[in-house]
């Protein structure tokens, strides 16, 4: 399928992406740049990139677009294309690589499930932007195809919730007071999830059935700062996240419970309190997969 071809793969969460998500995350960009950033640094640090004239690496679901600046720097004379499926994230991304005055950096919209990512390149990144497919062994073989021989896919993504507090304290304060049953289903979603890629035997099998060999997995921990005042803190639990989903989906129902909530987040987010803001532990998968030499 080209580029340019309707495709209905995907559509809602594009969708979201594109709109509620995008203003969402527009809202926290500073947060989850800093944030997401130090996953992506022990990323490019432990999988470095290939360097020199020549080198071609894809930039999957690039968001804002930094984290492909950012391998721009790292690859010498080579060339970082950074794709996203909302046109809104591109355009934010070439905005940041124009002002960082990043020339081997360009964007493109492609859904990385379907459509042609315009290969061959040397490696391929994605700071989570690989767990919102719906159907990520598709989505991988795709990457796969648009690799080179010998070329490796790197990627960042979200260990179990358990041991992401930042977005697990959140989400379990709101589930006390949302059910399942009050989410609106006619609603766009971000697609199966954060946390979707999370096991490692999954995620593994998922690689192998994609054509990948010898993945490999490291588990990084750090602290991410979820807001410098306790009222940001409570914005950001509240609006990113599976708990930022929840309520998103039950904002009708959940109307009238808005300052339970509220206090209730204040209440479970104190003990996260720093002199420079409010602190939890985030912890990622570091994976990298290679592409065989013979095929
Ligand atoms: C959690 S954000 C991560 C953004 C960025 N990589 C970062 O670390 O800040 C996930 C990104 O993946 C993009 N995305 C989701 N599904 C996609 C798809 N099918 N094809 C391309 N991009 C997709 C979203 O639009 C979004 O920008």
């Amino acid at each position: 399928m080209s580029q340019t071809s309707p495709s209905t793969t995907n559509a809602s969460t594009i969708e979201a992406w594109n709109t509620v998500l995008f203003e969402k995350f527009s809202r926290y960009e500073h947060i989850l740049i800093e944030g997401l950033g130090q996953h992506g640094e022990a990323l490019f640090a432990r999988f470095p990139p290939p360097r020199g004239a020549g080198v071609r690496v894809l930039d999957i679901g690039c968001g804002f677009g930094d984290s492909t600046v950012r391998l721009g720097s790292l690859v010498g004379g080579g060339e970082v294309v950074g794709v996203d499926c909302a046109q809104n994230f591109v355009d934010a991304s070439s905005r940041r690589a124009a002002a960082a005055g990043a020339d081997r950096v360009r964007f493109l919209r492609r859904d990385v499930q379907v459509d042609d990512l315009g290969g061959p390149y040397d490696a391929a990144y994605a700071r989570f932007g690989t767990m919102f497919f719906d159907s990520p062994v598709a989505a991988l073989r795709n990457i796969r195809r648009s690799l080179a021989p010998g070329g490796r896919l790197v990627m960042s993504v979200w260990r179990k919730r358990q041991d992401n507090p930042c977005f697990y304290i959140p989400q379990q304060v709101v589930e006390g007071f949302i059910e399942t049953s009050d989410k609106a289903t006619d609603q766009v979603t971000c697609g199966p999830g954060p946390f979707s890629m999370a096991s490692a035997d999954v995620l593994s099998d998922q690689l192998l059935a994609a054509g990948f060999e010898e993945p490999r997995l490291l588990r990084f921990d750090a602290p991410l700062c979820m807001g410098r005042t306790v009222d940001e803190a409570i914005a950001f639990a509240s609006d990113i996240g599976p708990a930022g989903e929840s309520l998103r989906l039950a904002r009708t129902k959940a109307a009238h419970l808005e300052q339970e909530i509220t206090a209730a987040l204040r209440e479970a987010l104190r003990p996260l309190e720093r002199e420079d803001g409010f602190w939890a532990t985030s912890s990622t998968w570091l994976v990298a997969a290679s592409v065989p030499v013979a095929r």
